[in-house]
């Protein structure tokens, strides 16, 4: 039985990374004409109300976007600066009580003409995001296995796509299974945007993942990780990274400029570090 719920942990320092880095990749896509089909593998609830019971459980986000909201980001290079005003934007008030997931930031950044496909598998979270989703024809909601389920999707009409994968990795298969999706994902349609996420909990599992992704054969792909304390397989997440295929030419230098900045900001012991490279060239 999987007991992973988003609502939990939306707004931490891990979905910081994330959705920084899922913006700038949207307002890149974005810049050409032609309709885009964002998909989404693992989708969540959709958007988190953030004085619900789940968020305030451990209060994840206050040490995530909280810290953002609350130190302010007059001096933050552009990728942070347009993330937070994003999340703002869904907080009418000033006061940040609402937290959107990656299809609410999808959603608030794509045209009529593109369209978002939502994975969800478990029933309640399906069923909040098909709730959510409600009176907008651009968005399908499916409640089945994504990384089965978005192969066949691929490539679309537009040959436009981003692929979210984003799994929870409590079943530790996905470690592996993110990787065959990729490579079946790749052979149908080579020139599609493709981002993994994956949290830093056991560096080695990370790394091999990695050597996996690599020997793929897949080319153009980098890596950005944020952590807030050093690797150790002791104490739950200490980083997450995001694994990108195809990236915008630009990202690289946003994310050169926003993560030391990031770093610096959301470790409360002062141990925060990055990383942003090419994994595999042209
Ligand atoms: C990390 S959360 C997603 C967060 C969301 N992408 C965001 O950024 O706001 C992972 C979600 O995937 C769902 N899930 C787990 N395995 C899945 C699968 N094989 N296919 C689709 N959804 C899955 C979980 O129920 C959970 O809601």
């Amino acid at each position: 039985m999987l007991s992973y719920r988003h609502g939990f942990h939306a707004g931490n320092f891990a979905d910081v990374l994330k959705h920084t880095v899922l913006v700038a990749v949207l307002d890149y896509l974005g810049r050409k004409p032609k309709p885009l089909v964002y998909i989404d593998t693992h989708a969540g609830a959709g958007s988190y109300d953030l004085g619900s019971d789940f968020p305030q459980k451990k209060r994840e986000y206050l040490s995530g976007i909280g810290r953002l909201w609350d130190l302010g980001v007059g001096d933050a290079p552009a990728a942070v600066s347009r993330y937070v005003d994003l999340v703002r934007t869904a907080n009418a008030a000033g006061v940040i009580e609402h937290y959107p997931g990656s299809p609410a930031i999808a959603r608030s950044l794509l045209t009529a003409a593109d369209r978002l496909i939502l994975f969800e598998r478990h029933g309640n979270e399906a069923e909040a995001l098909r709730r959510w989703a409600v009176g907008d024809r651009r968005l399908t909601v499916r409640e089945e296995d994504g990384l089965a389920g978005c192969i066949g999707l691929l490539p679309p009409p537009s040959k436009r796509a981003l692929l979210l994968i984003d799994p929870a990795y409590e079943i530790k298969s996905d470690y592996e299974q993110v990787v065959k999706t990729l490579a079946a994902a790749h052979r149908r349609f080579a020139t599609g945007v493709y981002m993994l996420w994956y949290p830093v909990v056991e560096r080695a599992r990370v790394a091999r993942m990695v050597e996996a992704i690599k020997a793929t054969g897949i080319r153009r792909i980098a890596r950005f990780e944020l952590g807030i304390a050093p690797d150790s397989d002791g104490f739950g997440m200490t980083a997450s990274g995001v694994v990108i295929i195809n990236p915008p030419f630009v990202l690289g230098g946003q994310m050169d400029e926003a993560l030391p900045w990031l770093a610096d900001r959301l470790s409360e012991s002062g141990e925060g570090w990055f990383r942003s490279e090419t994994l595999v060239g042209e």
